[in-house]
This record gives structure tokens, sequence and C-alpha cells, in this order.
């Protein structure tokens, strides 16, 4: 299948544009944004950013506490009890959610784990695809009613670790093989097709997907990585120095938020994003290069997940 969408749009943003730049100009002022894991690294800075601007942002937050600190400063930021790894948490959060008659403009889906030693969460679930993915999937269907008739977008926060791993459709939760690199992999290569399919049946009501690669970032995100690995990695110095090519925080959150307001990529529902632009296919395996491997946007696998997953979850709001 021909994928035609993924090539750059010349936005005049680039690697080194932050949040606040791509939304400078923006009023936001009366929008509802749901930024998850708006509380640490990446979505700390798009929820300050998006808020800023005016928009009203709701942070569903695993640990409330530590989100409500973290956030103190920035007043239209609401913080909200959810946990992606439990379908009942979600289930509590979003009918929360929607008593209040709110109606929601952007969901960024960007709360994430990576480098989990084995773990499963729920039914027997693989804890990334679980919680990176099958959580937003069933977020945002929950969510569905919330969102505004025309307009409104979903943003999933992907990585160019989906060069890691296509989807393992005969074994989506390990059952042998275990490894913490393929495991985010495959999370991450689901949040691209998620957002891929969400584009294309969300279409009738007017609402957008996105996925997006944020770059690379020194988070809390690294925190299940030895620090001498992550030396031998060439991603910090020995004295704990960013690596040439990383992107501060700011400019890490500046794509996930340029993918919800920018208003020329609404000609480009469903595409992946890096860098402030539509990202080109990928022309090797060089993650730090990036670009979009064919497997992450393709539209029949996207299908696929979609059915899979609202097998697993429940839930689907979006089909017929
Ligand atoms: N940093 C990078 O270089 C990089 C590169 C590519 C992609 N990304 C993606 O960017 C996104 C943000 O990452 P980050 O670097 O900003 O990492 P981070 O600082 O660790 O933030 C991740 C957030 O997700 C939350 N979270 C984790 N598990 C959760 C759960 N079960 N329920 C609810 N929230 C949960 C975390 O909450 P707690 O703090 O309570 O655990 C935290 O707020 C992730 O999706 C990641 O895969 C990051």
């Amino acid at each position: 299948m021909a994928i035609t969408h993924q090539h750059r749009i010349s936005s005049g943003f680039g690697p080194r544009s932050t949040a606040e730049e791509v939304v400078d100009g923006i009023d936001l002022t009366g929008k509802t944004v749901i930024v998850t894991g708006g509380y640490s690294g990446l979505g700390k800075e798009a929820t300050v950013a998006l808020a800023r601007a005016g928009a009203h942002v709701v942070v569903p937050a695993r640990r409330v506490e530590m989100a409500r600190k973290a956030l103190r400063d920035t007043e239209s930021a609401e913080v909200a009890e959810l946990d992606l790894a439990d379908l009942d948490s979600i289930r509590t959060f979003s009918e929360r959610f929607l008593d209040t008659g709110l109606t929601i403009d952007v969901i960024i889906a960007n709360a994430g784990v990576m480098a989990y030693p084995r773990r499963h969460v729920g039914p027997g679930w693989e804890a990334h695809f679980a919680i990176n993915h099958l959580g937003h999937f069933a977020l945002v269907n929950r969510l569905r009613p919330a969102l505004a008739q025309s307009g409104a977008r979903v943003v999933a926060v992907a990585s160019s670790g989906h060069f890691l791993s296509d989807i393992r459709w005969n074994d989506l939760h390990f059952s042998r093989d275990y490894d913490i690199w393929r495991a985010y992999g495959q999370s991450k290569t689901a949040n691209a097709l998620f957002a891929t399919h969400l584009d294309v049946i969300g279409a009738v009501a007017g609402v957008h997907a996105y996925s997006v690669h944020p770059g690379s970032i020194l988070t809390p995100l690294q925190r299940n990585i030895p620090r001498a690995e992550q030396v031998a990695q060439g991603w910090i110095g020995s004295e704990g120095s960013r690596a040439d090519g990383f992107k501060t925080p700011a400019q890490g959150a500046a794509t996930a938020v340029w993918a919800a307001t920018a208003a020329p990529l609404a000609a480009f529902g469903g595409a992946y994003c890096q860098d402030c632009d539509v990202a080109e296919l990928a022309t090797n395996d060089d993650m730090l290069v990036g670009g979009v491997k064919p497997w992450a946007v393709d539209a029949v696998s996207a299908a696929r997940l979609w059915t899979l997953s609202s097998e697993l979850t429940g839930l689907d709001s979006f089909s017929g």
C-alpha cells in the first residue's frame, strides 16, 4: 500500500523550536486540553505552554500529589487521578470528566513508561503495551462523547523507538523472548497506528489524530536504565551532561503541542510528525535521524490493531 501523506510541509518550526514558540500568537482561551502525564518531563512542558496560551488543561495523574506540586504555579491546570494500567481507573476518571459537561478540544496521549523489566498488568497484558497503548485507547474511547464535534485533535506521543518492533501479532504480551526495547518499541508502533486509524474513523465526527516523535530528551523516562548504560549509549557524559543532538524538555514538547494546534496540519490527518513537521518515511535504521517506518502508519495494520484493542478493552466508541 502506498503511503502518500508522510512528507515535510515546511512548518517554519524545527528541532530546536520550543513548545512556547509553537503556540506563540495562538489564543487557546476557552479550549480544554487533556495531557496525560502532564506533570513530568515533556508533558509538563506541554501543559505549561498550553496553559500560558489560555487553555484549561486537565492533567490525569497516577501520582496526584506529585502532579499538584509540579503544577502549583500553573493556575489553569487541574489534576485528576488516573492510572492508565487500570481500566477501572480509566472508567472512573472518564465518568467524572463527562459529568463536568466540558467539551474536549485536544487530548495529548503523552504518558508512558520505558524499559520496564518484564511486567504484566490487568488480565496479563504486557505493561508497555497496556499503559502506553491500551490505556490511551480506552481513555480516548471513553471520552469520545466529550470530544468537540468539529476540529478535536488527538495527539499520540509515540517515538522513534517504534523502529525497534512492529506489532507482535502472534505474541503481543511476550509469552517468550521478553526484551525491554522490543516491548517499548511495540508500544510506540501501537501509538502511531492508533492515530492512523483514529483519524480515519474519527473523520465523520471531525476528529483528527496525529502521532509524534518528540526527539531524544533526558527526563525521568530513563529512570529504569542504569546510569552507566546511559553513558555507554552516549546519552549522557560521565558527569551527567546532555549529549549533542538531545533536546531540552521544552524542545521535546514542541512537536506534540504543534500537532495539537497547527492549522496547516488539518490537511494531514493521521500523520506521524517529528521536529514540528510531518516526518518523511524512514530511509534507514538510524533512530536518531528518525522518520517513520511504513509499519507504523500502515492503514491495514492500524485497522487490525484497533479491532484487537477493542476486543481486549471491550471498548469502541468510534466505529459505526
Ligand atoms: N524522553 C524522550 O527522549 C522520549 C523520546 C521519545 C518518546 N518519548 C515519549 O514521550 C512521552 C513522555 O515521556 P517523558 O520523557 O516526558 O517521560 P516522563 O517524564 O517519565 O513522563 C511520563 C509520564 O507518564 C506518566 N505515567 C507513567 N505510567 C502511568 C500510568 N500507569 N498511568 C498514568 N500515568 C502514567 C508518568 O507518571 P509517574 O511520574 O507518576 O510515573 C509521567 O508523568 C512518553 O510517551 C515517551 O514514550 C520520550
